[in-house]
This record gives C-alpha cells, sequence and structure tokens, in this order.
C-alpha cells in the first residue's frame, strides 16, 4: 500500500537528513554539508556526505545514495513501511492508518500502470516486429533516431488499423480502459478506437519511471491534424506537475547540477543522442511554477531553452514570470534562446555537444535579467511608460515567494531604473545634491549595501519615509504604533523621533539632533528612495509605508521560526513543532 504523498513529505519536513543519519554516524559540518565515515563500508577517511537542502545522502566509497527512508531501511535493514512508521515515530507523528479510499486509490492504480506497460509495450515491441510500420521506421530514421535512442525511450507506433482494447478488454471494465485515456467510445459506429492511431508514441513516465500517459507525433504531411497530441488528464497523469524524461535526468543529479528544461520530446531526444541527458521537456502546456518545484528537488540550477521564434520567446516570457515564484536562495533559473528557427533537436544535431555546451555558456540569461529586458524594450522614454514599467516590475517581484530573494530582485529592479532616470529630485535638507550614479558608485553602493542585513535597509526605508513626512505622522500616530525595530542604532533614531513628535508641532528634520552620520546612511541606503523620488501622492507614500511594516514583520516572524527551527531539529517536540507551524500560518497571512 501506497502512503500519501504528503504524509511523507511531512516527515521529511519534520526530520532533516542530517539528524536522522547523526543518530547512527558521527557527522562533522563541511560547508553546506555534513561528512562522516560511511556506515556502508569500513573506511578510515570519510567519504560519505548527507545535504539536507536537497534531502540526501551519497558515500562516495560505495555509490550509496538516497534520502532519510532509505537510509533507515539500509542502515537497519527494515522494508518501506518499516522504515515509514519508525521514522513518523520519531518525528512525534501518528502512524498511519490507511483508509478505505486509498486502497481503492491503489488498487485504481495498479490497473492503470499494468495497462500503460502493456500497452507501451506493445507497440515499442510492434515497431520493430512489424512490416507495416516500415513507414514510422523511415520517418525516425529520417529523423536521425538509432534504435539506441527508440530503446531508451520505448518509442513506439500505433498502427492505423491496429486496436489493443480487443486483447485487453478480457481483462479490464471498459470504464477503467477510457479513464486511461487510451481509448475513446466512438458513438456511431459503438465500438472502442485508439486515440493514437497511426502515430509515433512518446511514453511519459512518472518519476519512478512507471508510464503514465503518452505525446503521440503523426509523420504526415496533413495540416488538419495536429502534430503532437497527449494522454488527457487523469487522476495519475497531471500535465502540470509531470515532466518528460525526469525519470532518467534526475539521475544525473549527483553528477550533474544543471538540467535543461526545454519544450518537445524531440528535443530531449536530440539531446540525449548527443550525449546530453540532463533535459527535461514541458508537455505542450506552459510551464507551471509546480513543474518549478518538482525540478529544483534534483537541480540547483534550471537553463530554459525555448524556441528561436516568436513562439518560444512568448512561451518563456510566460515561463519566466510563473517560475520566478519559485525562485529560492541557491537556486538559479535561466533562460536560452537558440538562433532563429533552431530547437535545441535541430541545433546539437547540427553542431554537436561542445557547441550546445559553448552556446548556454555565453548565452544564457538570469530569470530577473530576461524580464527587466523584456519589459525595458517595452517602454519608452515618457513618465506614464516608465511608471507602467516599475509597476510591472514590482508586480513582478512581489509575486516571489521568498522574501530574501524578493528584496535582492526587487532592488536590481530599482536600481536598474534608477539608472535610467539619472536626476532625481527628491528635495531634503541635505540630499538635493543626488545627481546620475556612475556605474563605478553603482558597484560601490552595492558593495557597501551588502555588508547590511536585509532588515537594516528595511528600517532605513521604514524611517527615511517617517523623517521625509514628519507632518503627516504627527497627525496620524496611530500609524507608527507597534514597530519593532531590530538594530539598536535605527531602534534609538526611531524612539527619538516618536518623542519629538510628542511634544513639538511643526517638527523639522534638523530639530531632531541626529548624528547626521546616522541620517546620512539613512538617506543613502534606503532602498525606497528610487521608488518614492518625484512622488509626494499621501496614498502612496502611505501604502508604501504599510508595505514596510509588513516586511519587518515578516522578518520579526522569520527570525522566530528559525529560532524554533534550531530547537526542533534538536528536541522534536511535537510543541515547538506547532509552534513552528502557527508561525507560518501567520506569515502566510502577512
Ligand atoms: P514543436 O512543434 O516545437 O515540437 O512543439 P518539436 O519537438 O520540434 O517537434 P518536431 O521536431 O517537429 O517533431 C514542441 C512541443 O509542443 C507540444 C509537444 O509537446 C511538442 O513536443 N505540441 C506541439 C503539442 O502538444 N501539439 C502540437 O500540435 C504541437
Ligand atoms: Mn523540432
Amino acid at each position: 500500500m501506497k502512503y500519501p504523498k504528503e504524509y511523507l513529505d511531512e516527515i521529511k519536513m519534520r526530520l532533516k537528513v542530517s539528524t536522522v543519519v547523526a543518530r547512527t554516524v558521527n557527522l562533522k559540518k563541511r560547508g553546506k554539508e555534513f561528512v562522516g565515515l560511511s556506515p556502508f563500508k569500513n573506511e578510515k577517511t570519510p567519504s560519505f556526505t548527507v545535504n539536507d537542502d536537497k534531502q540526501f545522502y551519497h558515500c562516495f566509497a560505495t555509490s550509496e545514495h538516497g534520502n532519510i527512508f532509505d537510509f533507515v531501511m539500509k542502515t537497519q535493514n527494515l522494508k518501506f513501511g518499516e522504515a515509514v512508521k519508525f521514522l513518523a515515530n520519531l518525528a512525534g507523528m501518528r502512524p498511519y492508518t490507511f483508509s478505505k479510499q486509498d486502497e481503492e486509490r491503489e488498487k485504481a492504480w495498479k490497473e492503470y500502470s499494468s495497462i500503460y506497460n502493456q500497452y507501451v509495450k506493445f507497440y515499442h515491441d510492434a515497431l520493430f516486429k512489424n512490416e507495416d510500420s516500415n513507414n514510422a521506421r523511415d520517418y525516425l530514421k529520417k529523423r536521425s533516431l538509432s534504435k539506441e535512442e527508440v530503446k531508451k525511450f520505448k518509442i513506439g507506433y500505433v498502427k492505423r488499423n491496429s486496436n489493443f482494447y480487443d486483447q485487453i478488454k478480457k481483462d479490464f471494465s471498459d470504464k477503467v480502459l477510457i479513464e486511461s485515456g487510451l481509448f475513446y467510445f466512438d458513438e456511431k459506429n459503438k465500438i472502442f478506437l485508439e486515440r493514437f492511431r497511426d502515430r509515433i508514441i512518446f511514453p511519459i513516465n512518472n518519476i519512478s519511471g512507471q508510464p503514465i500517459g503518452l505525446g503521440g507525433r503523426t509523420f504526415q504531411d496533413k495540416n488538419y491534424l495536429a502534430k503532437y497530441i497527449n494522454s488527457p488528464e487523469t487522476s495519475f497523469f497531471r500535465k502540470g506537475s509531470n515532466l518528460y524524461n525526469l525519470d532518467l535526468a534526475r539521475k544525473l543529479s549527483n553528477k550533474i547540477e544543471y538540467v535543461y528544461l526545454v519544450e518537445g520530446y524531440m528535443d530531449v531526444i536530440g539531446l540525449s543522442k548527443n550525449g546530453i541527458e540532463n533535459a527535461v521537456a514541458n508537455l505542450g502546456t506552459s510551464l507551471t511554477d509546480k513543474q518549478i518545484l518538482v525540478l529544483n528537488q534534483f537541480f540547483n540550477d534550471i537553463i530554459i531553452c525555448f524556441d528561436g521564434d516568436e513562439s518560444g520567446y512568448k512561451a518563456a516570457l510566460r515561463a519566466a514570470e510563473n517560475s520566478i515564484k519559485e525562485l529560492k536562495p541557491e537556486k538559479k533559473i535561466s533562460f536560452l534562446f537558440l538562433p532563429e528557427k533552431e530547437d535545441p533537436d535541430s541545433f546539437v544535431n547540427k553542431n554537436g555537444k561542445d557547441a550546445f555546451a559553448k552556446f548556454t555558456n555565453e548565452n544564457k540569461v538570469p530569470i530577473h535579467k530576461f524580464i527587466f529586458n523584456h519589459y525595458m524594450k517595452e517602454t519608452s522614454d515618457d513618465p506614464s511608460s516608465m511608471a507602467i514599467f516599475e509597476k510591472k516590475l514590482r508586480a513582478i517581484a512581489n509575486t516571489i515567494k521568498d522574501n530574501f530573494i524578493k528584496k535582492y530582485i526587487l532592488e536590481f529592479f530599482l536600481e536598474q531604473i534608477s539608472s535610467l532616470t539619472p536626476y532625481s529630485n527628491l528635495s531634503t535638507s541635505k540630499n538635493d545634491h543626488k545627481k546620475s550614479k556612475s556605474l563605478k558608485s553603482t558597484q560601490k553602493y552595492f558593495n557597501d549595501s551588502k555588508s547590511l542585513s536585509p532588515i537594516e535597509i528595511k528600517e532605513f526605508s521604514l524611517l527615511y519615509i517617517l523623517l521625509n513626512n514628519l507632518d503627516l505622522f504627527k497627525l496620524r500616530p496611530e500609524l507608527i504604533e507597534n514597530i519593532k525595530f531590530f538594530t539598536s542604532e535605527n531602534k534609538m533614531i526611531f524612539e527619538k523621533i516618536l518623542g519629538e513628535l510628542n511634544i513639538k508641532d511643526n517638527l523639522k528634520l534638523n530639530d531632531l539632533e541626529i548624528d547626521t552620520q546616522l541620517t546620512d546612511k539613512i538617506f543613502k541606503f534606503a532602498s525606497i528612495k528610487h521608488i518614492l523620488y518625484n512622488n509626494n501622492d499621501e496614498q502612496k507614500v502611505l501604502e508604501l509605508f504599510e508595505e514596510i511594516k509588513r516586511d519587518l514583520k515578516n522578518y520579526e516572524l522569520e527570525y522566530r521560526i528559525e529560532e524554533l527551527e534550531s530547537k526542533f531539529s534538536k528536541d522534536l517536540s511535537e510543541s515547538t513543532f506547532n509552534e513552528i507551524r502557527e508561525l507560518k500560518k501567520l506569515q502566510n497571512i502577512n
């Protein structure tokens, strides 16, 4: 019986690999990983590594590799179900009890999987055996596929008048066969027909290598036929979360950091034939953030390589806006545009593996630059177009789930914009000398600001708004209640402002008598100033103020969560876990 993914994920979330392994292996931290003596071999120098981010261990001496379940199964000689029970207990969770529904789904999966396996094998074999598959074999040869690729990808051919339904109907109900998506019922003639008849079929596997869907290509030049069709969505085949060839590509993830994400089946196969096996394709739909998450479980670096035509570019832009949401520290997403009229298949067949790698290195663009460049091209040099441009970029940055990535990408966007708009007019008593920055000083700015923590920069922004709108906040004291500062200097300035606002009317910046070194720092590093310059709209100022307050609140939560997580990795207590969960909920609400 299969455990639901959510249950297994919960165990993995609660237990770091290092926590589990450290029960039996003495681990030492080394960079992002832990190392120790292999439990699979008698050794004197450590060759066993654990990576908590990637949720696996790897033994270089024996090539043993896996997650917490594998580790427990192998070192304690347990079956999978026993390992799950053991680890669930360790994670403070109740043992899982299978429901009637689980049993039914398990039964349905067994049937579905059996149908697909038989189907794929039957038509794969038929492609080699039958004389009337000659035309399909000729076509594959014309596409320069050898027997090796055809076998590796279990490619098949469904002949025009073949009907596997007649063979398989004795073992399965019509309902189940229809639900597989391989057959449909022809109402007029009252017969079951093959959906993929007269097509070359490409099996799409789940992550464990079991076929769950098909792509089918016609090789007839008839433009009323769709070039490719796919299996319909079924309860075991979800296009938005599956990727073609992920089952094979993922096996390389302990050797290669990056993966190519391409548009088509033939691209994956063409690359593989030329020795590039770390490639997957999305399935004729636009790329989803779920697919990025799945890929990121195995690869840190995703290179999205779309065709060098307009539809490829548009698909890439959609993919960029969808996938930037999931960008995480340590992970990279970049884009590669091939020369016009080429796709990865044609390019690599023409130029070979090394040229493809060279082209990649010279031409890939990180996701945030691609997005920036795209919208910049659409912008003209007038205020309303610039405003739309900035708004769009801010909106995109705001979809990013990880707060740190969000901050840095937003800063990248704003910094780029500010270098396009050299004359900032924000007038304050000290800062009206601000002029366009040369590249050098921009660089310095970045280097300086790198030594500041993200929280500090946020706090600067908050103080910046406050200092520039003293009158406004005098009238609306409720807006500055309950703000928590993390850095003591900023906290001191904030309290000073609060105090003075309370006693003085018509307060001016100079009356505050804050050390100018401190105010200079605020005016220099408040990232918000790029947004506010030339903007005296009170509504907008207040909106931004609230946004920063929210961000600070989130930092506070994040800080508290990190504290608790480190506590949890030691004590594994249910109550700490629940507290973390509550805080995470709050974080989502904010
Ligand atoms: P392409 O037309 O770029 O495919 O479509 P390709 O891989 O280069 O195909 P060949 O080289 O002509 O054989 C890219 C992907 O878009 C989906 C398929 O998943 C295909 O692999 N697609 C394309 C469809 O789903 N339906 C279509 O009619 C065309
Ligand atoms: Mn092609």
